[in-house]
């Protein structure tokens, strides 16, 4: 089932979210669900506060970028209770968007190398160094899980060219080509 996805101005992108115990109501329906939601709006990514609630749960998929990254060739998981541990590397500039800021691409400049901890939708618990592409990917989702968004990393010149954009949003004015749940 799709979900509508939550816009920049919804109270709940800008929540903490919390861990989760195996017990949790319908996680794998969830989890399939946020797959679709996030293939059907053509994301990388999506975290569970984008589809309105405030638990740490992201999904990730990669396969779209296989034809350049062969390494991601059906690269498509799940991640519960995500959290990172440490951020190391040097840090790397690329442009970035998200499917809860609709219409805004800017350049981010994130670490390429970070450890991070989190458990498979069967609650084994990993303990990983991640590089490259996929840390950003997480960086930029498990941010969400701690109510951040990549607009924040901007510069106060880049926030001031996108702010038009962001009043519309927080207007309920967004257009995009998926199911949106819009503040009004
Ligand atoms: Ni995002």
């Amino acid at each position: 089932m799709i979900l509508p996805i939550y816009v920049y101005g919804q109270p709940v992108l800008r929540k903490v979210a919390e861990d989760i115990t195996p017990d949790y109501p319908e996680l794998k329906e969830l989890i399939a669900n946020m797959f679709e939601t996030m293939e059907h709006a053509d994301g990388v990514g999506l975290a569970a506060p984008q589809v309105g609630l405030p638990i740490r749960v992201v999904v990730i998929t990669l396969d779209p970028l296989s034809d350049e990254l062969p390494e991601f060739k059906g690269f498509r998981r799940a991640y519960i209770n995500a959290h990172i541990i440490e951020v190391g590397g040097e840090e790397v500039g690329m442009e970035e968007g998200c499917l809860s800021i609709p219409g805004i691409h800017e350049t981010v400049k994130r670490a390429d190398r970070i450890r991070v901890r989190y458990m498979d939708p069967d609650f084994v618990e990993h303990d990983e160094v991640v590089e490259g592409y996929l840390a950003r990917v997480m960086q930029h989702e498990f941010d969400h899980l701690d109510g951040k968004m990549f607009i924040d990393y901007l510069s106060p010149l880049r926030k001031q060219m996108i702010r038009g954009k962001l009043n519309t949003m927080l207007k309920g004015k967004a257009r995009g080509s998926y199911k949106m749940k819009q503040v009004k």
